[in-house]
């Protein structure tokens, strides 16, 4: 057994990187004899307690070359591996991954200028120099496949609302939040600032494209224009929701300031009693679950749906050719389950357990589910639309190995490194051996070096654990658990890393 979540003490530290300081948990694992005592760095990096962090790392060499740390070794001067560094020894990159690595946030505008600049004339025109849309080819872009002009008619459209929704939303936030903080968003949004941005949502459509057409899942259902998004009703209740929070939301944020959770209760967690993204009533009233979906695809300019949907990828890999009739799927910490409904689209014979800890937001995922099953009718599969269960994800409560795969998705850059601990151990004893974890959640330190020097700016939406998360071993705490890696994609701002519990491995090495 190697079970460290029995044998862990949380302690805070302060973690150094770059040039900022943050406090954050770090969970030292108890191990026979101190490791920071017995090790130079170097030795503490190679054997690092797993899922230990980028920023502990960070954090000893600091002390080493400040003359703070216990041992003395002048020699040692190795940088710490950063958690895209890992990933590449534990996982089979995917392409996407070296994409996202290398694509520089740019705009057509950007590559208008640097040919000006160029001074060349129009013989000189290299479309292969088109960097923000690189690759610039047609079939690369999918435009001669099939149904290309609905996905990109749709995408563009759905995009389009979504960044006219922000920027309605920041101008109405002006009366409330600080002139310098909504005056800086609508600049970054109306400027060549927010065509990269749009940009990359771009890209993201791109690559969503190309993984349909590859068979890796289907089109979304929610472009059938029975879905109720394109109702003029519907739109206008999420937009009046929408314009109501988020001036609420960017005030706190421009004051650092956030507001309690409305209830008290015992029966949660403290960590989890908190408003996350400064959002109104955290995970826990049913306005917060109305208004989740609108405002986290505003944020990200329409391409959230898209880059959860990548989690697809290995799972449909791992599911196929399997006859799914009495398959489970459990989708842990679902939200408002609008990705659970992908899910049951792409395996509608399969049952879809959604998981979380707030009824409000399951209240909100029954209804999404319900909306799927009115759109797909008769074509909904053998199994019914989904099972709704309220519990944390560190203690499921379902059997040993009775599930076929768990997808997870923005879960851990919210949770602690116990949690985390503690969740990836449930994960392992509720599959079946060789069963598939397929987690999603943002990007951490090196997956997009150019995004490194900001990648804690999500930390000051009080997302207090986004810290420590961006810079953890993601394969480590998998491994220290039983897991095999298995692939990584990365997706604009979010990775997605699979796993898979060996066969025939009831318990833990
Ligand atoms: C950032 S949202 C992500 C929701 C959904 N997976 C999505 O991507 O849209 C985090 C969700 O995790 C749930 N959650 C947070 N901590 C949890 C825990 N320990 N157990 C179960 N659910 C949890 C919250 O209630 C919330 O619905």
């Amino acid at each position: 057994m190697n079970k460290l979540s029995g044998t862990c003490v949380s302690t805070r530290r302060t973690a150094t990187w770059p040039g900022r300081h943050v406090g954050h948990q770090m969970l030292l694992a108890r191990q026979p004899v101190g490791l920071s005592r017995l090790c130079g760095v170097r030795g503490a990096l190679r054997r690092r307690p797993a899922g230990r962090t980028y920023a502990a790392a960070a954090e000893d060499l600091g002390q080493r070359e400040t003359g703070t740390g216990m041992a003395e070794d002048p020699v040692v001067q190795e940088k710490p591996k950063t958690p895209a560094e890992l990933d590449g020894e534990n996982f089979q990159e995917m392409p996407s991954v070296e994409f996202w690595r290398t694509w520089m946030r740019r705009s057509p505008v950007d590559d208008v200028q640097d040919f000006l600049q160029s001074g060349g004339g129009l013989g000189a025109l290299d479309l292969g120099k088109v960097r923000s849309l690189a690759p610039f080819s047609a079939s690369e872009w999918g435009l001669y496949e099939e149904g290309s002009f609905r996905y990109w008619s749709y995408h563009l459209l759905r995009s389009g609302f979504f960044v006219a929704q922000a920027a309605a939303g920041i101008t109405a936030s002006q009366r409330t939040s600080s002139e310098e903080t909504s005056g800086r968003l609508l600049a970054n949004l109306t400027t060549n600032a927010g065509l990269r941005l749009y940009t990359e949502a771009l890209q993201m459509f791109r690559q969503d494209f190309a993984n349909i057409k590859a068979g890796a899942y289907r089109e979304p259902y929610d472009m059938d224009p029975r879905h109720r998004q394109f109702s003029p009703s519907f739109i206008l209740r999420r937009t009046l929701r929408f314009l109501e929070e988020a001036p609420r939301t960017l005030k706190r944020r421009s004051e650092g300031v956030a507001e309690d959770v409305w209830l008290k209760s015992p029966l949660y967690p403290e960590y989890y009693m908190n408003t996350w993204h400064f959002q109104t009533d955290g995970w826990l009233s049913s306005t917060s679950a109305g208004v989740y979906e609108t405002s986290t695809e505003t944020l990200f300019l329409g391409q959230q749906d898209a880059m959860q949907r990548t989690t697809l990828v290995p799972l449909s890999g791992h599911l196929k050719g399997r006859d799914l009739a009495g398959c489970k799927i459990m989708e842990l910490a679902c939200g408002t389950g609008r990705f659970a409904t992908f899910v049951k689209d792409n395996f509608p014979d399969a049952t879809v357990t959604c998981l979380d800890m707030s009824p409000f937001y399951l209240q909100e995922a029954r209804d999404n589910f319900e909306h799927w099953c009115e759109l797909r009718g008769d074509t909904q599969g053998s199994a019914p639309g989904a099972e709704f269960l309220q519990a944390p994800a560190e203690d499921i409560p379902a059997e040993d190995g009775s599930y076929d795969a768990i997808t997870c998705v923005y879960l851990f850059h919210e949770i602690t490194q116990e949690v985390r601990r503690r969740v990836v151990s449930e994960m392992y004893r509720v599959l079946k051996p060789g069963g598939m974890v397929v987690f999603t959640d943002s990007i951490q330190v090196g997956d997009r070096p150019e995004l490194d020097a900001n990648i804690d700016a999500f930390t000051d939406f009080n997302e207090p654990n986004y810290t420590d998360y961006v810079r953890t071993d993601l394969g480590a705490l998998f491994k220290s658990e039983g897991f095999v890696c298995g692939t990584k994609e990365v997706a604009s701002r979010s990775k997605v890393l699979s796993f898979v519990k060996p066969l025939g491995q009831e318990e833990k090495i």
